[in-house]
């Protein structure tokens, strides 16, 4: 790889990504491409502190990964992988749950949520998932990470395991750097817009998914909660008014004041059918891509075999460094 900046970041195998994934996230991974080392990770062994079928899970997988490509990720370019296939991150998670404190993993919020909506099922992956976020980043020792703005205490948290190690065992780790775009780093729900955008929403109005056809785009917008005022403008106290702009900014790259002059004199029914318009011609190329992508599994399988064999070679000379930084013997 060239003398570059490494990128790292992961998606849940969701099958199908929100609008919120894409906006905050995915989207910005393509160009980062064209500037960075790149390495990207569908996290099905994140998805497991949840429960799932696995018949599902390996379909949701399989299509992510697809999905990924969908949107721009080039296998060329950038090390495209699925996170059960390359076996340094598990065992790098547990030197990084050595130097974890119980208490660090108490405050992450997303425990805290998750603990709550799966109350009968609080396993201890689910409490450790961060530290096996910190292994994904730390595992090819990144320089940035972009992610969307609720898993900014996640990478806080591999900051500070980074920098307990390096206190340790002397320094090795990089300390990473969220990258978190200024426009869209929490895409909000629909139907209740104080609420981010969440596939576990109940409520199917409240999520755009990035594979819905264009009637259900347009359909969903028209149905957006937004307030009793009539004008189009981004101020606080309009959460609804300011999600649909901050959408409508992110796909057409329009500011702000442009999108108020746009619709000036116009009712939220006009807006609300732009945005859907906007949005679902922005991601009409997505799913056409996806659709001839994920009928050729060879070609999908061959992708994801090479980006696992790319990403173990990257991460296992840093996590055999680690080995021997924490007093474990040479094998050979
Ligand atoms: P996940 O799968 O929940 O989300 C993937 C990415 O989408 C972003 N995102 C959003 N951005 C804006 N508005 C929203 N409504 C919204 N919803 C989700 C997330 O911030 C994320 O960037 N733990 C991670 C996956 C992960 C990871 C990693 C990320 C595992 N290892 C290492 C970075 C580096 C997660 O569950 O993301």
């Amino acid at each position: 790889m060239e003398d570059k900046k490494l990128i790292f970041s992961g998606i849940q195998p969701t099958g199908t990504f929100t609008l919120g994934n894409y906006i905050g996230a995915v989207r910005n991974w393509k160009p980062l491409q064209e500037e960075y080392n790149c390495i990207y990770c569908v996290v099905d062994m994140h998805a497991i502190t949840v429960r799932q079928d696995p018949v599902k899970l390996r379909q949701n997988t399989l299509n992510s990964y697809a999905l990924l490509m969908a949107c721009g990720i080039d296998t060329e370019k950038s090390i495209l992988f699925i996170q059960s296939h390359v076996k340094t991150h598990a065992e790098l998670s547990w030197i990084l749950g050595c130097n974890t404190q119980f208490g660090e993993l108490s405050r992450m919020t997303q425990f805290k949520d998750k603990s709550q909506r799966h109350a009968d099922d609080v396993n201890s992956g689910l409490f450790t998932y961060p530290v096996l976020m910190a292994s994904d980043i730390l595992a090819y020792n990144a320089d940035l990470v972009p992610v969307g703005v609720d898993q900014k205490q996640h990478l806080e948290l591999a900051r500070n395991i980074a920098q307990r190690f390096n206190q340790r065992y002397g320094d090795f780790f990089k300390l990473p750097e969220p990258y978190i775009s200024e426009i869209g780093a929490k895409v909000m729900s629909l139907q209740d817009p104080t609420k981010k955008m969440s596939k576990s929403d109940e409520n199917p109005n409240a999520v755009i998914l990035i594979l819905d056809d264009k009637d259900t785009i347009i359909r969903k917008f028209k149905r957006a909660v937004t307030d009793s005022d009539t004008e189009v403008c981004y101020r606080e106290g309009k959460d609804g008014i300011n999600n649909l702009m901050t959408i409508y900014a992110s796909v057409t790259g329009k500011s702000f004041a442009e999108i108020e002059s746009e619709f000036s004199g116009k009712g939220y029914g006009d807006f609300k059918l732009a945005v859907g318009e906007a949005v679902a011609d922005h991601l009409a190329p997505v799913r056409s891509e996806f659709a001839r992508l994920s009928a050729d599994k060879a070609y999908l399988k061959k992708c994801y075999t090479q980006g696992a064999e790319k990403a173990l070679r990257y991460s296992q000379r840093i996590v055999s460094k680690v080995y021997r930084k924490v007093g474990f013997v040479d094998r050979t």
